[in-house]
């Protein structure tokens, strides 16, 4: 059982680069309580900035965070309509905040398919205020699926007229949303699910994957760092012996 551990726990010279999290038990976390799902939500805000500080302070340099799938578009219409007009919120109370922390923020999903332009607004302009920020890269999956980013990859080189011969793995790379991205080393998620709900499903195919028991809104830094000294336990093999 992967738990909360001091920073001291960490080895700091082998944190993982890239870690990555499924926000994930919100609703739960709200219902237990008698209250709406979308206090679940705006509870999980306070546990976003947690993992962002304890990957600041163990000297991680990317964190991808999963916001919003392809697939939540299947919820109650109020739901979806909550979730986007948070994340426009989010962005727009806190970006400075994060900008003086030193993070650049990053989006990955499909932009041109169902995303209001009031929240691609306020993508831009996070992105835009942060883009020379080097301390940590927090890279938001919203309206992200895994799949679909393999079709828009594809896409593009078909469009392009690339042919079969030239692609490669790094050809597909090359035309995800965010090629600069290295791949996670660590995948985190809470709730208690074991499943990777078209997460990054390109990028994680060797990536370290940590189910925790705790529900999104009682995620901390140490739940981070806890995570970081389990991953640093493991003996990865990328197929070889
Ligand atoms: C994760 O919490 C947040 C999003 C998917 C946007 P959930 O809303 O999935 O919470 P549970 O899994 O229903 O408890
Ligand atoms: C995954 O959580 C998506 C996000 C956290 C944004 P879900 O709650 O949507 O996943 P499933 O439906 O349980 O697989
Ligand atoms: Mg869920």
């Amino acid at each position: 059982m992967v738990g909360p551990a001091p920073l001291d726990a960490c080895d700091l010279a082998t944190v993982p680069s890239h870690i990555a999290a499924i926000m994930d038990g919100n609703g739960r976390w709200a219902t237990a309580r008698g209250l709406a799902r979308t206090q679940g939500h705006e509870a999980g805000e306070h546990s976003l900035f947690e993992a962002v500080e304890g990957c600041l302070a163990a000297g991680v340099s990317w964190l991808t965070v999963y916001a919003f799938s392809t697939e939540n578009w299947r919820r109650p219409q109020d739901e979806v309509k909550f979730l986007l007009n948070f994340n426009r919120s989010l962005l727009r109370r806190r970006r400075d905040e994060l900008n003086e922390r030193g993070v650049r923020i990053v989006f990955v999903g499909r932009r041109n398919w169902r995303v209001p332009r009031g929240v691609l607004n306020e993508m831009n302009q996070a992105e835009e205020l942060t883009k020379d920020n080097r301390e940590l890269t927090l890279t938001i999956a919203f309206n992200y699926g895994g799949r679909a980013e393999l079709v828009d990859a594809v896409q593009s080189l078909v469009d392009d007229g690339v042919p079969a011969s030239k692609i490669t793995e790094a050809a597909i790379g090359k035309r995800l949303y965010a090629p600069d991205m290295p791949d996670p080393e660590l995948m985190i998620r809470t709730s208690g699910e074991a499943r990777t709900s078209n997460f990054l499903m390109w990028q994680m195919a060797y990536t370290e994957m940590l189910f925790l028991d705790v529900l999104w809104p009682d995620l901390t830094r140490e739940h981070i760092w806890g995570s970081i000294a389990e991953f640093q336990s493991r003996t990865r093999r990328f197929g070889g012996v």
